[in-house]
């Protein structure tokens, strides 16, 4: 058994063999991965973990953003483009993450670090514009903030 299997083993056993486990599951499954992405193994693997069927957990990936099948950055940025983030200026945070990072939305830059995303309400309104990188809320988004979070993640945050 190679080292990746015996990882996966580990996430699998510390959740309960029960479909309210589904989401939860899928999650620790992406993120042990270093493209933050699920693979067909991961949803087969759940699938028979907490005892649903495949086009279950399949219809799970795809209808939460917050999963993708494709591989990704190392670190995902997702900017919140709900009303209180776009008309506090999320598009000038979004200017700036395109202009640093060099990609567009739904693109992963050169070096593999990150993927750029948009999301709905993040529920952290109250410090809009809002984006996430990773678990963390980065919020009161300026050109200035962004930068600095994104030097951050570069130096290993
Ligand atoms: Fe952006 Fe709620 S509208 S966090």
């Amino acid at each position: 058994m190679n080292k990746e299997q015996t990882a996966k083993d580990a996430i699998v056993a510390r959740h309960p063999r029960s479909p309210e486990a589904l989401l939860s599951l899928l999650h620790d499954l992406q993120t042990a991965n270093a493209r933050n992405h699920l693979t067909a193994d991961d949803l087969t693997l759940a699938a028979s973990h907490v005892g649903v069927p495949l086009s279950v957990v399949r219809d799970a990936a795809t209808f939460y953003s917050m999963f993708s099948l494709v591989p990704r950055g190392q670190h995902i940025i997702r900017l919140c483009e709900s009303p209180n983030c776009h008309l506090a200026g999320a598009w000038s945070a979004l200017d700036e993450l395109r202009r640093l990072l060099g990609v567009e939305v739904g693109e992963t830059t050169a070096d593999g670090l990150f993927t750029l995303e948009l999301t709905s309400c993040l529920g952290a309104c109250g410090v809009a514009p809002v984006m996430m990188i990773d678990d963390e809320v980065v919020g009161n988004l300026t050109p200035e903030r962004v930068r600095g979070a994104l030097a951050r993640y570069r130096r290993g945050r």
